[in-house]
Order: C-alpha cells, then structure tokens, then sequence
C-alpha cells in the first residue's frame, strides 16, 4: 500500500493524513477482490524497516492499525472474512495492538470467505531467519524447502499468485521473499490511496494475459510446492 506519504504531500497534508485515506483505498479494494471470489489477500501494513520512520509517525501508525482493527473487525466478521498476521512480535510491538490482533484473529477465526492477511512488523528475511531458526529448535539436521515452507509465519497460505505494486516504486522491499519466487508482479503508477475497484481489476487483467510457465516450458505444470 505505497504511496500514502506522497499523497498527502502533494496536497500540502501531513503525511498520516495520507495512510487515513489508504483505509478507504484497503477496503474498497479488498471489497473489490471479495467479489471477484479471490481467497487470499495479503496487505503489507507494517514492514521491519518501517521503525526507521521518525517516531510520531511509527505511533501514529500503530496506533491506525489499532484503530482500523477495532472499527472494522466486525464488518470484516459479518462478511465471513478471516483475518490472520505475518511478522514478528517482538518486544517494539505495543502489547495492547497485539491483543488487538488476537482478538480479531480469534473472533474471525472459524469464517470460510476470504482470508484477509495483515504483514505487520513483517519483513521476508526475518521470516526466513525465524523459519530457519524454527527448524534449527526442532533438532533436525537437514533444511529442505518443504520445512522452510511450514515453518513460515502462515504455513498454509498458498503462494501469491500476483503482488501489486503501487506508487510507480519497481520494488518489492522485503515482502514475501521465499513466497513470491513465481508470483507474477505488476506496478501501478497509481498512489495508494486513490487505488480503486477498477485498479484492481486493471492488474488481475495484465495477470491473466501472462504466461506463467514456473521454469518449465508451459503447459499444466504449476508451482513446486
Ligand atoms: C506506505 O506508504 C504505507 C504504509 C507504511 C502504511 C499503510 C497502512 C495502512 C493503509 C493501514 C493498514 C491497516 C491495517 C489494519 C490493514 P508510504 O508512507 O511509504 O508512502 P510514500 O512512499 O509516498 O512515502
């Protein structure tokens, strides 16, 4: 969700008045993807590098992830959406957010919609650093993929099968590192908080018309997992 700070700029806004309009942009997208029957769908909210931002803008962060928690948690219920996060709660991680993500993850917990997952204080190499660190406490000697893969944070999600980029930055800044090796990417040149229904629906298209071959040479193969 890239470029709120650049938003709220351009408008002569203070940048958090950017990320409040990403809340309209996130749920009207997520509505957007809910329709089109889409299972999966990943938000990167808060990444590891994220803590270098300077700290009024890491408190007004947290505390907005907080806030949407509580606001939405219910609709997102009433809607049969369940909601589960990626990332490592250490100690910089307030206490009462991370109730706040338990609470929501517990009560939506049994819902069969869409799987709504929040990376929040989410960063691909310490997901694979901690993966790995997992395995090493297991007491088994050998690393294979299949053991990284059940040791992520959210073993069962399947890899993405598109990661959208906004904001025109050709990146992917540390996200899903190990999941995304066949994902297809696309970048929109559009800030994040005026991404819209149709925005998505752009990006599921230029999807579509890839030809995904996953190292092969086409056909039915699909990905080693
Ligand atoms: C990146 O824009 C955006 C963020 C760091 C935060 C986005 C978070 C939300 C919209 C809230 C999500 C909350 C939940 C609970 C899912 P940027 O600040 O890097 O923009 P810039 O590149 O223009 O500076």
């Amino acid at each position: 969700m890239d470029g709120n700070g650049r938003w709220a700029e351009q408008r002569g806004l203070p940048r958090t008045a950017g990320h409040e309009a990403g809340e309209k942009a996130l749920f009207e997208v997520l509505d957007g993807a809910d329709d089109l029957g889409v299972r999966w769908f990943t938000v990167y909210a808060f990444s590891t590098e994220n803590w270098r931002r300077p700290p009024d803008e890491v408190q007004f962060l947290l505390r907005f992830n907080e806030q949407i928690l509580l606001s939405r948690q219910e609709e997102l219920h009433q809607r049969n959406i369940r909601i589960q996060f990626i990332g490592r709660r250490d100690r910089r991680v307030p206490r009462r957010l991370i109730r706040r993500m338990e609470e929501a993850a517990a009560l939506t917990q049994s819902n069969t919609g869409l799987t709504l997952t929040i990376a929040f204080n989410y960063g691909g190499r310490t997901e694979l650093v901690d993966a790995v660190q997992r395995i090493l406490d297991s007491g088994t000697k050998r690393v294979t993929e299949r053991s990284i893969t059940r040791h992520l944070y959210a073993p069962e999600m399947p890899d993405p099968d598109l990661v959208i980029r906004t904001s025109g930055e050709y990146r992917v800044s540390n996200f899903l590192l190990w999941e995304m090796a066949y994902s297809e990417l696309v970048f929109s040149e559009t800030l994040w908080p005026d991404f819209r229904r149709e925005h998505l629906h752009a990006a599921i298209k230029e999807f579509q018309d890839r030809d995904r071959r996953f190292g092969g040479l086409g056909g039915s193969e699909g990905p080693q997992r």
